[in-house]
């Protein structure tokens, strides 16, 4: 096998890394681990991206400038990576030296190949801010699918990819402006020429079906043109033969693979060509989330082949993480940065958890956390981990801990264990880590059976020698197990190496004929994971998410509104007086239970009987409700409601009147003494099913 280069996307410089990063980092080291593992030289390379406009406006919001934002999060990126034991060759960054004189290299190839063209376009620009509005400034309609709120470049919800101009309904994302049209000249790819390579290059390049068909349809749809270039002021490289233009983000970012092997290559006194050329006799694997196909699989091969520079063998494409079946989301408490898990819980927990749930597809993977204790607890720590730790004790107390030779030949479990670590391999290699972890989970299984069976603790008495054997073939089966599994749980796995007496693990170890130097009883290899451990975990990630967002918020305000409207402290002697007395604290848990959602009143009419009482008829997206609500003195004419927002309790549990059944409440205000008693109308804007938060 030739050597290999592997790579998981580049992290935006700007935001934490959370567990949704983790999926994909762990993949890839998983991987490159279990590659170096037999042996094969395997570099794993990452960088911070960071280019572009949300990266420049973060850093504004701070009142930092873009290089100081990019240097803080390059140090606390790299250091929760390295907290979850990821180990990069190198982990650099896309503003640098290398990167700027590959990104001028691989441009002027495209155009001397005759791939660039300039095109002028009317392009929005935003009057307040003195700039065009790059993608990530603009929000709108998603013209493919009509999701609302969505980027000028990317919708979130659909995946497709198209121009700014091309929203429905933009607005300047800063100040909410309808941007003006003026004239600017870009540069673009025509990408249509390479057409016909890319469906050569993807019958190898994509081993993926599901991603092989994406492929397909975009293939078939006709490539169009890309636009390369940016307005300035931006934050990223200038292109040399257009001066006032910038290379757009996505330009640069892949080239950053090339320019962090580089920059790891030149350390050693290396040529990054040895690696990147197009002869190098190297296998490039880059790892991705389906949200970025398309630059992967389309541009990315693009640029490199007109380069003259190594295509990629194999782009690995993976699922997202969901929580609890769900979007990891800020408003429902699920967003977890990788910094807080680390606080509560070791590293190899989620390890291995992701690994059991990883299988070689594009499906989304769950991160349930009762699911998650149980997994850990009975696959991990009571098959592997209970082996491994009764054994070595068991070794070091009665036989000094030296193990005896036995004949693999006669033990039916040897060869089970030869034939299962084969699949192991074959598995980490295709990025099946499920079916990895399944056969671990499977000879774990039967190895403990063995030991049981032998019970060497009771034999002892009457054979010794017999239970010495037997201990030494329980051993051999830990020792093979925990390395099949070092990839997936390093720090575990060193614990237990270390409790051989050795540095590290490696498949020679696994070999039944392999002797340790000398075996330990080790302290705690891992302890069994508690639950409460995890619900603490939880609470902090709750807890951090409010006071963070508080900072975040508060940061918006200053710079934008420039804290207009804020009533001064020294007015407020009697403030507060005629309404009613502020609530007693509840923890976010408990607001967070509560559906709160828009609802558009279909029907309101009086109710028989009841003179507080209007009923109503709302629409909240899903289904229309039937709401009693005490607002009849507020609307003497109950069909002034009819086509007005309002908003409502959508799950709360229905409760029965002497009118009916009322399905759900909606939010009014009033003073104390209920004066001034009004529903809460949103703006129209909003939509039937919105969340409020
Ligand atoms: O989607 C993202 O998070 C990008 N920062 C990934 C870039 S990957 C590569 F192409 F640089
Ligand atoms: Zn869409």
């Amino acid at each position: 096998m030739p050597r290999s280069i592997i790579t998981a996307a580049l992290p935006y410089a700007n935001g934490s890394i959370h567990l949704g990063h983790m999926v994909e980092h762990v993949m890839c080291d998983v991987f490159a681990r279990a590659r170096r593992l037999r042996g094969h030289e395997t570099i794993f390379i990452c960088a911070e991206d960071t280019h572009g406009t949300p990266i420049e406006m973060s850093a504004l919001r701070e009142g930092i400038t873009p290089e100081a934002l990019v240097a803080r999060s390059h140090e606390e990126h790299a250091r929760d990576f390295a907290g979850f034991n990821i180990r990069y060759d190198n982990y650099y960054t896309t503003n640098s030296d290398e990167n700027r004189e590959l990104a001028h290299f691989i441009y002027t190839r495209l155009r001397d190949a005759g791939h660039v063209t300039r095109k002028a376009s009317q392009q929005m620009y935003s009057e307040p801010l003195g700039r065009f509005l790059n993608d990530r400034l603009i929000k709108g309609t998603c013209p493919r699918c009509g999701a609302e709120d969505q980027y000028g470049d990317v919708c979130e919800k659909c995946g497709a990819t198209y121009e700014p101009t091309e929203l429905i309904d933009p607005r300047d994302a800063i100040t909410g402006a309808t941007p003006v049209m003026r004239e600017t000249e870009h540069l673009y790819v025509g990408l249509s020429a390479f057409t016909d390579f890319l469906r050569e290059w993807m019958a190898e390049g994509v081993p993926q079906e599901a991603v092989r068909n994406f492929m397909h349809t975009w293939l078939e749809g006709g490539l169009e043109d890309w636009c390369i270039s940016r307005d300035a002021p931006y934050f990223g490289f200038e292109i040399p033969d257009a001066p006032g233009k910038y290379f757009y983000v996505w330009l640069d970012a892949p080239i950053g693979y090339i320019a962090s092997t580089r920059h790891w290559a030149e350390q050693r006194g290396e040529d990054w060509r040895t690696w990147w050329g197009e002869d190098a006799d190297t296998e490039i694997v880059h790892v991705i989330g389906k949200d970025i196909v398309y630059f992967h699989t389309l541009f990315w091969p693009a640029m490199l082949r007109t380069a003259g520079l190594r295509l990629p063998s194999r782009v690995h494409v993976h699922g997202m993480l969901t929580v609890d079946g769900k979007k990891m989301s800020k408003s429902r408490g699920t967003f977890i940065r990788a910094s807080t898990w680390l606080r509560h819980l070791d590293a190899d927990y989620l390890r291995f958890y992701y690994a059991a749930k990883l299988g070689d597809g594009v499906e989304d993977i769950d991160l349930s956390f009762e699911d998650f204790v149980a997994r850990v607890n009975a696959d991990l720590i009571n098959n592997v981990v209970n082996l491994c730790s009764r054994v070595t004790k068991f070794l070091a107390s009665r036989f000094e801990g030296r193990v005896a030779a036995f004949d693999p030949a006669e033990v039916p479990l040897c060869g089970s264990l030869a034939a299962g670590l084969e699949e192991v391999r074959e598995a980490y290699e295709r990025f099946d880590l499920r079916g990895a972890m399944r056969r671990v989970a499977a000879l774990g299984g039967e190895a403990n059976l063995f030991f049981q069976e032998a019970a060497p603790w009771a034999s002892i008495r009457e054979d010794a020698e017999r239970a010495h054997r037997d201990c030494s073939i329980a051993l051999h089966a830990a020792t093979a197990l925990m390395t099949a599994l070092a990839p997936v749980v390093p720090a575990l796995a060193g614990r237990y190496a270390a409790a051989l007496g050795v540095e590290e693990l490696s498949w020679a170890m696994a070999e039944p004929t392999w002797q340790p130097p000398q075996v330990t009883g080790p302290e705690t290899l891992l302890e069994r994971l508690d639950p409460k451990r995890v619900k603490a975990l939880l609470e902090d990630a709750r807890e951090e998410l409010m006071t963070t967002e508080e900072k975040q918020d508060g940061a918006v305000e200053s710079t934008s509104a420039g804290g207009e409207g804020t009533a001064p402290a020294e007015a407020e002697a009697d403030r507060g007086a005629g309404l009613a007395k502020l609530g007693e604290e509840i923890a976010f848990d408990d607001f967070a239970k509560v559906d709160l959602r828009i609802g558009v009143v279909k029907e309101a009419g009086f109710v028989e009987g009841a003179n507080k009482l209007l009923q109503l008829t709302v629409d909240i997206g899903h289904r229309d409700i039937n709401v009693f609500a005490g607002v009849r003195k507020a609307y003497p004419e109950p069909e002034v409601l009819v086509g007005r927002r309002v908003v409502v309790v959508a799950n709360l549990a229905p409760r029965k009147m002497r009118f009916g059944v009322s399905e759900g409440m909606l939010l009014a205000t009033s003073a104390e003494d209920g004066a001034g008693l009004q529903l809460v109308h949103p703006d129209a804007a909003a939509k039937a099913g919105w969340t409020v938060r």
